[in-house]
């Protein structure tokens, strides 16, 4: 996708897809939380989440800061920020202000300590201008914190596994296509383009195998939210994606080959503004 391209959110609003993001968030909000905390969020900070979905780098970053701390989370979807809303409720969390906002036009007031994403400049049409706003909203030495895919890069199951690496290039195909699928990469370049300081990037990303893991449902969880989109760009053709049994024949393919089943590759990167 173009810097000039314009997007919309490839992964469609639906209630299926913002429970794929309570699952995805239950597998990737350790490396997550790591991550703040190497990127210094801590105590009494005041943070900015963009694309802040259901909530889940939000309610982290709230424990983090704590009481005297504060989070702003935006998202363009309404309805994934009343389920944030509620899920921060659950957790006794009262530093949150969830705002529908697109973070393309967002322009706060204040200046923040820390602004954070995971998974939103894959999907917006300039992630460098992204960038260059945070850059003016961020207080001196505050930071900004990103953890995005790279689609373009595929790691091998081991042993050989057929079926997940058909889809494995479906979705390097769809991605690279339809969103920026190798912002990952990209990341430590786009923060020294906005005018960070050397920026701190890292590859990080799980893998998982077994009769239990909950990767199955979440690759056929995927696979059900880009469908329509990847059917129109003609992405799918000849692949049985029966998205109703995927995890299911995903499940029981690992378990006879004892296949380990890499997830996406995932950058987490953060950078100072000096
Ligand atoms: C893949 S989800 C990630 C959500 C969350 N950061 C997480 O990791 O669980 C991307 C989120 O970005 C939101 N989004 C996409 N484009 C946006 C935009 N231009 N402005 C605000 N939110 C946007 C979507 O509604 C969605 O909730």
């Amino acid at each position: 996708m173009s810097e000039a391209a314009g997007t919309h959110y490839v992964m469609g609003h639906d209630d299926r897809e913002r429970r794929r993001l309570i699952l995805q968030g239950s597998i990737l909000n350790p490396f997550t939380e790591q991550l703040m905390r190497r990127a210094g969020i801590a105590g009494g900070m005041r943070v900015l989440d963009l694309g802040c979905g259901v909530g889940d780098l939000s309610m982290i970053a709230a424990r983090l800061v704590g009481r005297h701390g504060k989070i702003w989370a935006i998202d363009i979807d309404e309805a994934a920020l009343a389920i944030a809303r509620e899920r921060t409720r659950e957790e006794g969390l009262a530093n949150i202000i969830f705002l529908q906002s697109n973070v393309d036009e967002y322009r706060p007031d204040e200046a923040f300590d820390a602004v954070i994403g995971r998974h939103i400049l894959i999907h917006t049409p300039k992630p460098l201008s992204i960038l260059q706003n945070t850059l003016q909203i961020l207080r001196k030495g505050g930071v900004a914190m990103f953890q995005e895919y790279d689609f373009s890069v595929i790691q091998p199951a081991f042993p050989a596994w057929p079926l997940r690496e058909q889809l494995v290039r479906l979705c390097r195909d769809f991605f690279c296509s339809a969103t920026h699928g190798d912002i990952g990469t990209r990341l430590f370049h786009l923060f020294v383009e906005a005018g960070f300081a050397t920026p701190d990037c890292r590859v990080e990303y799980p893998i998982d195998g077994g009769p239990d893991s909950p990767f199955y449902e979440w690759i056929a969880e995927a696979l059900r939210s880009i469908l329509p989109r990847a059917k129109a760009l003609g992405i799918v053709d000849g692949l049985n994606l029966d998205c109703e049994t995927l995890a299911q024949r995903l499940r029981e393919e690992a378990v006879s080959l004892n296949a380990c089943c890499p997830a996406p590759l995932m950058v987490g990167g953060f950078a100072r503004k000096g």
